[in-house]
C-alpha cells in the first residue's frame, strides 16, 4: 500500500512509518516539525533500508496538502498531526482548537477532492471522560473532557462520524490510544519531548539519564492498590502494528469504526517506576507529591474488539516497554538534539 502519514515525523508516526516500511509499504510523511525532527525520518530510512517521501508542510494549509494528495496515489492516510500537551492546551486553548480541528478539516476536504477514501485517526482514551467505568469499551458514550486537548479529540471524532455518515465511500477508523511508551528496540528512534516532560515514562527516563533530579509522583492517596494512579501502558511498536491492521481493515470496509489500542492491563505509577529500575539497574529517586488536576485514578482498555476484528493484540510487556525506553534514552540522552531543550 501507499500510505500518507500526516504528522508522521512525531513519536507514534515515526514508529508507524518504520513498521509500514518493514512490512513492504510505501510511506509519504507531511509534517511541519512543530514537535519533531527530520532526523527521525533519516533514522527510519536507515533502519528500514528504504526511502520515505518527506514533505515539510502544514496540514492545515490546503496549498501544502492538496498537491501531496493529488500526486501521491495513496491507498490510505493516517492523521497524527496535532498538538498533544494537556497542560499547554489549558494555557493556549485557541491554538489547540485551531491546529487540531483545522488539520482534520483540511485533510478531509483534500481527501474528498482527490477521492482518497480511507483514513485512520489518532484518538485517545481521554474521550471516555471521567464517568465511564473501567475498563473502557468502544460502545460507551464519549464523556466530558477536563481539558481543551481532550475536547479537540472528542470533536474530531464527531467530525469523522459525520463525514462518514454523509459519504458512503468513506472509511474511517478511530484508534483510541491508551498510554503509548517505549521505543523501537534499536534505540535509534523514540520519544523526544521538548522542555520538561509532562508524561511519566519520558520523565523517568530523563531522571535515569541524569537530566532531572527526581520524579514527583502525582498523588499517593488514590483509591488504587498502592495509592498511585493506574494506566494501560502500551509499547509504541505494538501500537504501530495496530495501525497496519487498521489500514488493512479500512481499505476493505466503509463507515466509521472505533478501536481501543491498549493491553487491557493497568499498572500503577510505582509499579512502573520499579519495573524501570529492575530492567535498567538505575535507581529512580522520587517523592510523592500532590495530585495533578484532571488525572483519573485508573484508566484501562477492554482490548477485545481490536483482537476480534483486527486480529491485533499487544505482545510486549511492561519490562519490554521500560527496557526499550531506557535503551533509547541512554543512547540519545538529549533526544534528536535538534529541538530546543531546557
Ligand atoms: P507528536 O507531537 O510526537 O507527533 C505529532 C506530529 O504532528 C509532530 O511531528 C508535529 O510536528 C506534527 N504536527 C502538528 N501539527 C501539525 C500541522 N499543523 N501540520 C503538520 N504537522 C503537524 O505526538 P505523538 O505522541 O506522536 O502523537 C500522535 C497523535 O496521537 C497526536 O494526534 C496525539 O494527540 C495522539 N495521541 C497521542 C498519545 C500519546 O500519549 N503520545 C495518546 C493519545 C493520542
Ligand atoms: N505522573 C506522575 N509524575 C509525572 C508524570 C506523570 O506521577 O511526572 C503520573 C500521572 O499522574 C498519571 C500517570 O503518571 O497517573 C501517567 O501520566 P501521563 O502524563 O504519562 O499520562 P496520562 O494518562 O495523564 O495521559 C496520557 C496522554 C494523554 C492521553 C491519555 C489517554 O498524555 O494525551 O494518556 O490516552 F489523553
Amino acid at each position: 500500500m501507499r500510505i500518507l502519514l500526516a504528522g508522521g515525523a512525531g513519536y507514534i508516526g515515526s514508529h508507524t512509518a518504520l513498521a509500514l516500511l518493514r512490512a513492504g509499504h510505501e510511506v509519504t510523511v507531511i509534517d511541519n516539525f512543530v514537535n519533531s525532527s527530520p532526523e527521525a525520518i533519516r533514522r527510519i530510512e536507515n533502519l528500514a533500508g528504504k526511502q520515505v517521501s518527506l514533505i515539510r508542510g502544514d496540514v492545515r494549509k490546503k496549498t501544502d496538502l492538496l498537491p501531496v494528495l493529488k500526486n501521491g496515489g495513496f491507498d490510505g492516510a493516517v492523521h497524527f498531526a496535532g498538538l498533544k500537551s494537556v497542560g499547554e492546551s489549558l494555557q493556549k486553548p485557541i491554538l489547540y482548537y485551531r491546529n487540531n480541528i483545522d488539520t482534520t478539516l483540511t485533510l478531509l476536504e483534500c481527501m474528498e477532492e482527490t477521492h482518497l477514501s480511507s483514513i485512520i485517526f489518532s484518538s485517545s482514551a481521554t474521550v471516555y471522560g471521567s464517568n465511564n467505568p473501567v475498563p473502557y469499551r468502544e460502545d460507551m458514550p464519549r464523556g466530558l473532557c477536563t481539558n481543551p486537548y481532550g475536547t479537540t479529540k472528542s470533536m474530531m471524532e464527531q467530525i469523522f462520524h459525520d463525514a462518514a455518515a454523509a459519504n458512503p465511500e468513506l472509511s474511517v477508523v478511530l484508534l483510541r490510544y491508551f498510554n503509548p511508551i517505549g521505543a523501537d528496540s534499536s534505540g535509534r528512534i523514540g520519544e523526544d519531548p521538548q522542555g520538561i516532560p509532562n508524561n511519566l515514562m519520558p520523565y523517568i527516563a530523563q531522571v535515569a539519564v541524569g537530566r532531572r533530579e527526581k520524579l514527583t509522583v502525582f498523588g499517593g492517596d488514590y483509591p488504587t492498590p498502592d495509592g498511585t494512579c493506574q494506566r494501560d501502558y502500551i509499547h509504541v511498536s505494538d501500537l504501530a502494528q495496530g495501525h497496519l491492521k487498521a489500514l488493512e481493515y479500512a481499505v476493505s470496509h466503509t463507515g466509521c469504526e472505533i478501536f481501543n489500542l491498549g493491553t487491557g492491563t493497568p499498572y500503577s505509577v510505582l509499579e512502573t517506576v520499579r519495573t524501570f529500575e529492575q530492567v535498567s539497574g538505575v535507581k529512580i529517586p522520587y517523592v510523592i507529591g500532590d495530585r495533578r488536576e484532571g488525572d483519573l485514578p485508573a484508566c484501562w482498555a477492554d482490548a477485545s474488539k481490536a483482537e476480534k476484528i483486527l486480529d491485533w493484540k499487544a505482545e510486549r510487556t511492561l519490562e519490554d516497554m521500560c527496557r526499550d525506553a531506557w535503551n533509547w534514552q541512554k543512547n540519545n540522552p538529549m533526544g534528536y538534539e535538534t529541538l530546543h531543550k531546557s
